[in-house]
């Protein structure tokens, strides 16, 4: 299933919010500061940053960041409808493997924005993720 394309406000909104969490990224080891920001069904946005820790493997993606602090806000019951990702070297920089499988957790239907190889991009979270894992 197809998401309805996202309103320019809304889509501007959610990337603002990214770009404002990434200055809060804790990447002393990368230097690479990431932000990300998720538009929830209801209309709420929640937003991370990366967070990296001397043990490498520790690290949070700024992805996962936003989305379990809207967990831990709300419930486990959240539907997320769009994500989007920014980094402060304007990189390409998609969504990590990890990452993709816990958006499709909560966003089987998400439509994900990222800077791609040739600019700003947008997918589905199913071409990023094709057959995402779920327990039945
Ligand atoms: N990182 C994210 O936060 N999100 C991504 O989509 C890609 C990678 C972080 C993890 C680590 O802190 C740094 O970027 C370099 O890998």
């Amino acid at each position: 299933m197809r998401e309805k394309k996202l309103k320019p406000d809304v889509a501007a909104n959610l990337l603002r919010s990214a770009t404002e969490a990434m200055k809060n990224a804790y990447a002393p080891y990368s230097k690479f500061r990431v932000g990300a920001a998720i538009l929830l069904s209801n209309g709420k946005i929640f937003s991370g940053c990366n967070v990296e820790n001397a043990s490498y493997g520790m690290t949070n993606c700024a992805e996962r960041t936003a989305i379990f602090s809207a967990v831990a806000r709300l419930g486990p019951k959240i539907e997320i409808r769009a994500v989007s990702v920014v980094n402060d070297q304007g990189v390409p920089c998609s969504p990590c493997g990890a990452c993709r499988q816990v958006i499709y957790e909560f966003g089987p239907n998400a439509t994900i924005f990222f800077q791609g190889a040739d600019g700003p991009k947008q997918a589905h979270i199913t071409e990023l993720l094709p057959e995402g894992f779920r327990l039945q």
